[in-house]
């Protein structure tokens, strides 16, 4: 991969990579066409990531399906997908990790503390092994994009960071990967997810501006569902990822959830614009 990039940027070409764990859906794919249209070259990987699974999550099960994959990427055009084994990428006596400290406690990192570790570890050695001028990254996962964004900041990686909306089923369930796993009672209850954001959106559209309440309604919300099971729902300040309890003009926040729905923890975010 490193021979093909650097041939490719002596070349004169740019290189845009879409990193992946694979069973691609519209969601990944909205990644792909904005590379294809920033970059000269588009690199999608797929590599299933263990390092940022803990013992008790779902690697072992995680939805795979290269050949179907590679269908969507062929009928796209994409240039290269780049799949690596993970005995290539985690050679014997493997020991290094990227970590980045603060944001990376909070939300997510409280639920699954050694999950972000992975996952700027993995995005550290695909951005070496693909050297991309540009990456795409998708808002779905918000605190993942702040948290690869501060790591190129502090580490002064040569890659811009694109951050694309959130891709979601008509009836408004953000696509993941993840979804495979639910019943279709559960795929119903999971609405409830989207369904609280817009709670959220409609709130602050009439005023509301008290951080406290928006959350105490979503909770209640989503308590309806006899078969949700709520981490959190924090709001935070867009810029700097940290969290919030009053809602200020000309500022821009996330609302985030993460919640299971039987066995299954899916999480989703919205962006409100305060005007
Ligand atoms: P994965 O879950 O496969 O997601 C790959 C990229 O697709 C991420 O940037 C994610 O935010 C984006 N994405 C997922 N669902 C989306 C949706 N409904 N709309 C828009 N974008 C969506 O995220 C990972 O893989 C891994 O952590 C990875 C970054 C590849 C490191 O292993």
């Amino acid at each position: 991969m490193q021979q093909i990039s650097a041939r490719l940027k002596a070349e004169g070409k740019t290189i845009g990579l879409v990193p992946t764990m694979g069973f691609l859906h519209a969601g990944h794919l909205s990644l792909v066409e904005k590379s294809k249209k920033k970059s000269d070259v588009t690199v999608v990987s797929i590599f299933i990531n263990p390092t940022q699974f803990a013992i008790n999550e779902d690697l072992n099960k995680y939805p795979r399906d290269i050949e179907r994959d590679k269908k969507f990427l062929r009928k796209l055009n994409v240039d290269y997908v780049f799949i690596p084994e993970a005995s290539e990428i985690y050679q014997e006596n493997y020991q290094t990790y990227v970590e980045v400290e603060k944001i990376t406690k909070i939300l997510e990192g409280e639920f699954r503390p050694t999950h972000f570790k992975g996952v700027t570890s993995i995005v550290s050695i695909l951005f070496n092994s693909v050297m991309p001028n540009y990456a795409f990254f998708g808002q779905k996962d918000a605190q993942q994009a702040a948290v690869i964004k501060q790591m190129v900041k502090d580490l002064k990686y040569n890659v811009s960071i694109f951050i694309s909306p959130i891709v979601r089923e008509a009836d408004g369930l953000a696509m993941s990967s993840r979804n495979v796993y639910l019943s279709a009672a559960e795929r119903h209850d999971a609405l409830v997810l989207s369904r609280s954001l817009k709670l959220a959106e409609n709130l602050v559209l009439s005023g509301e501006r008290n951080t406290g309440i928006i959350i105490s309604k979503m909770n209640d919300m989503i308590n309806s569902v006899k078969n949700s099971k709520l981490d959190y729902i924090k709001v935070i300040d867009s810029d700097n990822f940290t969290l919030t309890d009053r809602l200020i003009k000309n500022k821009n926040y996330y609302v985030l959830i993460a919640c299971r729905i039987g066995s299954t923890r899916l999480i989703d975010n919205t962006l409100l614009k305060i005007r």
